[in-house]
């Protein structure tokens, strides 16, 4: 699947965003190492704090269906004039071997940049001890 085609999804999730407080919509998607794809979208609560990220939903629906190595992740806001993912979910996409994260600027240009480049110098799983 192509990056423009991984952002479609993304787009196509953000319309499923249960967003009632921010109104803002976020859609994600994640291309598995084998070539999957698996969707996501914010989930906010009353309790605010205990709103999930669009990236973090999907992410967990890949790791939920057996994904352990993902490509890349795209991420789509539909209210904004374009988004980038937060700081925990880069985080979350280090531990799953993100290569690239795909977005678009205001315009619905398709950016593309390297995770390394998003969280440079960053902490995973082989930081730990083996
Ligand atoms: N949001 C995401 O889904 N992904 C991000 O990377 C940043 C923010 C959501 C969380 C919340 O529902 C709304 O956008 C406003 O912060």
């Amino acid at each position: 699947m192509s990056d423009a085609e991984l952002l479609g999804a993304a787009r196509a999730a953000a319309e499923r965003a249960y967003a009632p407080y921010s109104r803002f919509r976020v859609g994600a998607a994640v291309l598995a190492a084998n070539g999957s794809v698996y969707t996501g979208a914010n989930v906010e609560n009353a309790a605010y704090p205990s709103t999930l990220c669009a990236e973090a939903v999907a992410i967990g629906h890949a790791v939920a269906s057996g994904v352990r190595e993902i490509e890349a992740v795209a991420a789509v806001c539909l209210d904004g004039p374009g988004c980038s993912p937060c700081g925990q979910c880069r985080q979350r996409m280090r531990e799953f071997g993100v290569e690239r994260v795909v977005t678009e600027n205001g315009t619905g240009d398709v950016v593309v940049r390297p995770l390394a480049e998003l969280l440079p110098d960053s902490f995973g799983p082989e930081s730990l001890p083996a």
